[in-house]
């Protein structure tokens, strides 16, 4: 059933109130939902999703997720974040990084699954991303986009109510960016979860988004956000 995953109100977002970076007054995301954020660089797409993350606090103004606002973080594992910079443990294999996502998802305190089970969610994960060739291997010695697809991963064995991707479709040839765009979204329809994605390039955030959210810095408010209607792909 449909419910309301995310609403902004008066949000100011940035890192200091003489130089905010962008203003978004008001926003609601339903679950089930896929919203892509887009907009030149610097502009601030990776502030903006890291304040919906409650990593970064709002200039003004408040984000709630199902119903709960920063402070009152939603339930630990609800949220899977899938950073630019990807936040993986470099030196330990697919598998480990992986499995950590699984843990984080499944935290409660009536949720502690058995190992095997961890195992098997992020063999699963691991296989959906096409990297079962890969299980042990230490992600340093992974490509970019092979390294991308373990973030992916990661989140996807979380099994996230939100997944906030930043960037997560860069370094993939087409064929495997195909693959990962079906999976992800693929999950979110299936566990009617909400994916926000950060994506700078227009066709391809168009191609995964019902909706879209542009941050664009216009000259007299330096930064005016608009959202637009999008036909689902
Ligand atoms: N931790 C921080 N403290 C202070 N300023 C920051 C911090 N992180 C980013 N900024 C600044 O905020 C602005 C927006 O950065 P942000 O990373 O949100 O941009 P972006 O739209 O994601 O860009 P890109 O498309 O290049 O990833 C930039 O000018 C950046 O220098
Ligand atoms: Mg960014």
């Amino acid at each position: 059933m449909e419910s309301e995953a995310v609403k902004i109100e008066d949000l100011t977002i940035g890192y200091s109130k003489g130089s905010p970076l962008a203003e978004i007054p008001s926003l609601r995301i339903s679950t089930g939902e896929i919203i892509a954020i887009t907009g030149p660089s610097g502009v601030g797409k990776t502030t903006l999703i890291r304040t919906i993350a409650a990593l970064v606090r709002p200039l003004s103004g408040s984000v709630s997720l199902f119903g709960q606002t920063f402070g009152a973080r939603p339930p630990r594992g609800s949220i899977g974040y899938i950073p630019q910079r990807l936040g993986l443990v470099r030196h330990a294999s697919v598998l480990h990084n992986v499995k950590m996502g699984a843990r984080a998802g499944n935290c409660g305190p009536y949720a502690l699954l058995a190992s095997t089970k961890i195992r098997d969610i992020s063999l699963d994960a691991i296989d959906r991303m096409g990297l079962s060739d890969k299980i042990y291997e230490p992600v340093r010695r992974l490509s970019g986009g092979q390294q991308r697809r373990v973030a992916i991963a990661r989140t996807i064995a979380q099994s996230p109510k939100i997944i906030l991707a930043d960037e997560f479709l860069s370094e993939l040839d087409e064929k495997t960016l195909e693959m990962v765009k079906s999976e992800v979204v693929g999950f979110v329809r299936k566990e009617d979860a909400t994916l926000i994605v950060v994506e700078h390039d227009v066709s391809r955030a168009k191609s995964i988004a019902d909706r879209m959210l542009v941050i664009d810095d216009g000259r007299v408010n330096p930064f005016i956000s608009s959202t637009m209607a999008l036909e689902v792909p």
